[in-house]
């Protein structure tokens, strides 16, 4: 086997696909969500990849301008990139409703988009958007080098990240430089935040692994940066391997830490398992304890990752009442699986709220800064990362 287990998050569901009727759940999609690592490259992957037709569709409800941080982290990504490489053609792969893209001149920027109520929003503000996946059918199609790509949370998705470099390598001009964000392996290990996996997120990678794969393809990382974004991101620079591009000291460091924190092979991996575990008892047994006390309980986003938490800690509407969410077509929902509806709640927590697990533990700062009432009236958020523990007022 060129392979190994590292971790089983039991049965769960697609963690986006809320339900809109519970008569729905008749014919839920299901599937085993376990983890391995490949020997050779140290890439980190589900055993089982569900179709995309599945995740991505006209149905897909994450809104990339849904909350303040993400709106504010394009704009500046944008501004950087533009001060950094000055580029006169842009391409953004996975561009959702636009949040990054709308930065750019329509005359300079395209992008391709697999759901198609985002490819119409973009096509509709004047920017080329293919409705496509993308692989090397579609880089053909483009008929064009860019000087600058970007992808956010997209390359984490693609099954086939042989073809999907391979693409890159097609249509990246000379000197062009691709940029990647994606959930850091080594964030997610350090953080116990087993909850960045899921379906969409066909893999988690370290800069080990992505610098493999993009070297089979005759590109190569040039640097790195961490971000906290989405609980814990590298945005990673590629190049064509024989660019004039430097390869920064950045590359050697993010190369060196994770060597040293055991992200790149199984047997660094082995604790992994047994402190996810940990962190599902321990907040199962504080929900059901505070359910006992007589406290009404909500969790606070309708995300992915809490899809993955509520699954496989076996959470469900026994402990919560409901999920708070602005998402409007996440509202009026049930969660995946666990079938806890989501309602919308623009005036902040209900007065009779008391407990509030934070689903979007990733915006928590923001949250926290927005829902100061709450805990001003003796609220407490509860998070499981970096290890299960409650958020009071400190006033
Ligand atoms: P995100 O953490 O990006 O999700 P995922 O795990 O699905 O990748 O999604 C955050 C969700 O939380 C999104 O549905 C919007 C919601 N949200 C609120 O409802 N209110 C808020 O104040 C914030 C910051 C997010």
């Amino acid at each position: 086997m060129n392979s190994e287990i590292i971790l089983d998050l039991g049965r769960q569901p697609i963690a986006n696909k809320f339900l809109t009727s519970l008569s729905e759940s008749d014919s839920e999609y299901f599937y085993r969500l376990k983890v391995l690592i490949e020997r050779n490259t140290g890439l980190v992957s589900l055993k089982t990849l569900v179709p995309p037709e599945k995740m991505f569709n006209d149905d897909y409800v994450y809104h990339s301008s849904g909350s303040q941080t993400m709106r504010k982290h394009f704009k500046a990504t944008a501004e950087k990139l533009n001060i950094e490489y000055a580029p006169q053609s842009v391409l953004e792969i996975g561009s959702n409703d636009g949040a990054f893209l709308k930065n750019w001149n329509t005359s300079i920027a395209d992008s391709v988009e697999p759901c198609g109520n985002f490819a119409q929003i973009t096509n509709s503000l004047g920017y080329r958007t293919l409705n496509s996946f993308w692989n090397q059918t579609t880089a053909k199609e483009l008929d064009k080098k860019y000087e600058l790509i970007y992808s956010a949370n997209c390359f984490c998705h693609i099954h086939d990240l042989h073809d999907a470099f391979g693409a890159i390598k097609s249509v990246l001009s000379s000197n062009g430089v691709l940029v990647i964000e994606d959930p850091s392996l080594n964030k997610m290990v350090e953080r116990n935040s087993y909850d960045q996996i899921y379906d969409e997120h066909a893999h988690i990678f370290s800069v080990y692994a992505l610098d493999k794969l993009a070297r089979s393809s005759g590109l190569r990382v040039i640097r790195v940066e961490e971000l906290d974004i989405h609980g814990g991101s590298n945005r990673v620079y590629i190049s064509h391997a024989d660019s004039s591009h430097k390869v920064s000291f950045s590359v050697g460091r993010m190369l060196h830490i994770e060597k040293v924190n055991g992200v790149t092979s199984a047997a660094g991996l082995s604790n992994f398992e047994e402190n996810v575990s940990r962190s599902k008892k321990t907040l199962y047994d504080k929900m059901h304890e505070f359910k006992k006390q007589g406290h009404k309980i909500i969790s606070y986003g309708a995300t992915s990752k809490s899809t993955t938490v509520f699954n496989y800690c076996g959470l469900g509407t026994d402990i919560f009442d409901y999920i708070i969410d602005v998402t409007p077509n996440k509202i009026g929902k049930y969660s995946p699986g666990m079938h806890i509806p989501v309602t919308n709640c623009s005036s902040g927590i209900p007065e009779d709220v008391t407990i509030a697990f934070l689903g979007a533990w990733n915006f928590e700062k923001e949250i926290v800064a927005k829902e100061s009432k709450f805990l001003e009236r003796g609220g407490i958020f509860i998070t499981h990362v970096p290890e299960v523990r409650e958020i009071k007022c400190t006033k």
